[in-house]
């Protein structure tokens, strides 16, 4: 039998895994060959608790640099490689550390929430991280007297308020994937679709979040269309994310919805810069690394750990 260049870097990742003792953790917005050679494949906040558990000596992060960062600020001695230091989020990019500063500086008595798709930087800055299936109960556990600043996405944050009936401040941020899908081409495919369901991540807009029948993390929307009745769905998340859902739910449809330009496949070009050769390269060669100022790390640990104690009562840890 003939092996193809795809079978020759699958096994030379499979060899160095063993060699390295190194574990691969995928996000779901990932090519789908790399989530099917994952360890594990979860949202951010079960890949952050997995990082915080693993044993191995080294975990190679398929995602972006802000859950590589997060994975290393709560497993600092484990050697943590990004298969390509660039794949980064534009809610970061749209997050400027000093501006931030100054505008959370305006608010000195408010409590800061931030989304865990943050630089080091902010989350050093705030009181808690979230992630968006936890985000509900992270801001429920603040007292309703005491007001809220919440970063860096407005349209999680928009769905927060509404959700919870708290008054936030928002950042002026947004997911360039899930800000682009289309209400007029939502309306038109459930017109073609009467009895499809609507699944949608609160990174969305309003007017998108709307028509959905279950709004939630990617972990929410895989866990509600595998329990759910229906058998049909419009997604509305990142494209590949349609990939672990046909795994996980075989038998069921799930059609994307369409971005403005009608195009059904709205990937995040972030997540796509992570390739099965550059796994292979950075188990190989441990590079490109994570680090952190420990400074830094510390003072990012803590709304993590403030995070995890209301959501788990204690903060996950290899030990
Ligand atoms: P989840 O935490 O829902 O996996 O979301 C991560 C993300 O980047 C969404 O755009
Ligand atoms: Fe960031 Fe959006 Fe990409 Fe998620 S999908 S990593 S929020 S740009």
């Amino acid at each position: 039998m003939t092996t193809t260049i795809r079978d020759d870097v699958e096994l030379e990742i499979e060899q160095l895994r063993k060699d390295k003792n190194a574990v691969i953790l995928a996000h779901y917005y990932q090519h789908p060959d790399i989530q099917d050679i994952a360890d594990f494949v979860g949202d951010s906040l079960a890949l952050s608790r997995k990082a915080a558990q693993c044993e191995q000596e080294v975990i190679v992060f398929c995602g972006v640099r802000f859950m590589a960062e997060t994975a290393k600020i709560l497993n600092p001695t484990r050697t943590v490689v990004l298969p390509d230091l660039a794949a980064s989020c534009s809610l970061v990019e749209g997050s400027p550390p000093a501006v931030f500063k100054a505008w959370r500086d305006r608010y000195p008595d408010h409590v800061v929430v931030t989304y865990v798709n943050s630089s080091v930087e902010l989350k050093a800055m705030s009181d808690y991280t979230c992630t968006s299936s936890n985000a509900v109960q992270i801001i429920e556990a603040i007292p309703q007297d005491q007001p809220i600043i919440f970063a860096p996405d407005k349209n999680l944050g928009a769905y927060l308020a509404k959700t919870t009936g708290r008054e936030m401040v928002l950042w002026n941020g947004s997911c360039m994937v899930h800000e682009i899908f289309s209400e007029k081409h939502l309306i038109q495919l459930k017109e073609k679709h009467p009895q499809a369901l609507v699944l949608a991540h609160p990174e969305c807009e309003e007017d998108v979040l709307a028509h959905a029948d279950f709004i939630g993390s990617t972990a929410g929307i895989l866990r509600y269309a595998k329990e759910s009745d229906a058998t049909q769905f419009l997604i509305g998340t990142e494209a590949r994310m349609i990939h672990a859902m046909k795994k996980e739910a075989p038998g069921k449809e799930f059609i994307e919805i369409p971005t403005s330009t009608g195009c059904a496949c709205n990937e995040c070009p972030h997540m796509m810069r992570n390739t099965m050769e550059k796994i292979r390269d950075c188990l190989r060669d441990l590079t490109p690394e994570i680090t952190v100022p420990e400074e830094l790390r510390l003072r990012a640990l803590k709304p993590i750990e403030a995070m995890f104690r209301v959501t788990d009562g204690e903060v996950p840890t290899s030990d």
